[in-house]
C-alpha cells in the first residue's frame, strides 16, 4: 500500500553491507525514469556506483554512512536544447530541474523500500568538504570565502567538484543530487528519533496546513 511506505520509509545511515542485485537497482532506476519531468523534457540521468573502492573514496565526504550497497548520482542533461533554455540562472524556470530530481528521488526511494531496499537521499552541497587538518589563518578565511560565495563548484575540497573529476563527468550534466541505497542495519525508533532540531516523526496535520482568506 502506497500510504504505508510513504510513512514508514525512513532515511537510514547504517547498512548491512549486502549488495543490491542488479535487477532490483534496474527496478530502482526504471522508477526515477518513470517520474514526471517540467515540460516533458526527461532530462535527468543517473549514475550508477557500486564498486567498494569507489564507494569508499566518495564516501570520504559523508563518512557516518556504513555498508552501503549502491550510491546512485542524478545528473541533469545540460545539452537538450530545451535544458539550455530553461534551467540556465535567472530563467523563470530554472528550479524545474530541482523539481524533476526530487520526484524521480522520491520514486526511486519508495520503490526500493517496496522491495526491502532502504535509502538516504545526500546532499552535495557546498557545506561538504573534505576535512581539511593544519589550515593556516589565511586558508581557513579562503574557505569561508568560498562557502560564502557558493564556489563550491570550483573548490577542489567539495564533493561536487571531486565527483565531477573523479568520476569524469562531463560538463554538459550538472551534478543535482545523490541518494544511497543498502539494506538498513539500524532504523531510528520513530517515537523518539531526532534529525538536527526536529523529532522525525511528523507533527499533527494542523502544523502544516496555512490558513488563508478565501480558502473555503
Ligand atoms: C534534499 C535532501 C537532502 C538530504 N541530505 C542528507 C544528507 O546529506 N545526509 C543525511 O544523512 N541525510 C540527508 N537527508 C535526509 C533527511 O535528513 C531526512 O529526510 C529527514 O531527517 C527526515 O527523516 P526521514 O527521511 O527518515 O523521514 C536529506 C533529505 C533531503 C530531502
Amino acid at each position: 500500500m502506497i500510504s504505508k511506505l510513504i510513512k514508514e520509509r525512513r532515511s537510514i545511515r547504517v547498512f548491512s553491507g549486502k549488495k543490491i542485485s542488479l535487477n532490483d537497482m534496474n527496478k530502482i532506476i526504471e522508477a526515477g525514469i518513470w517520474a514526471p519531468t517540467g515540460c516533458n523534457n526527461q532530462e535527468l540521468r543517473f549514475v550508477i556506483l557500486e564498486k567498494e573502492n569507489v564507494l569508499t573514496e566518495v564516501l570520504k565526504f559523508k563518512p557516518f554512512f556504513r555498508g552501503v550497497s549502491h550510491f546512485i548520482l542524478v545528473l541533469c542533461d545540460m545539452s537538450i536544447p530545451l535544458s539550455a533554455q530553461i534551467y540556465k540562472k535567472k530563467s523563470p524556470a530554472q528550479m524545474m530541474s530541482d523539481l524533476d530530481t526530487g520526484l524521480a528521488i522520491q520514486n526511486m526511494v519508495l520503490l526500493a523500500k517496496d522491495i526491502g531496499i532502504d535509502s538516504c537521499i545526500v546532499n552535495l552541497s557546498e557545506q561538504h568538504y573534505k576535512k581539511e587538518k593544519n589550515l593556516s589563518i589565511l586558508q581557513k578565511i579562503f574557505k569561508e570565502f568560498k562557502k560564502k560565495f557558493n564556489l563550491h563548484s570550483i573548490n577542489p575540497n567539495s564533493f561536487e567538484y571531486f565527483l565531477r573529476n573523479f568520476l569524469q563527468i562531463p560538463k554538459q550534466y550538472k551534478i543535482r543530487a545523490g541518494v544511497v541505497f543498502g539494506y538498513g542495519k539500524n532504523f531510528p525508533n520513530i517515537e523518539k528519533a531526532k534529525h538536527g532540531k526536529n523529532m522525525i516523526k511528523r507533527n499533527p496535520m494542523e502544523n502544516y496546513i496555512i490558513k488563508v482568506n478565501y480558502a473555503e
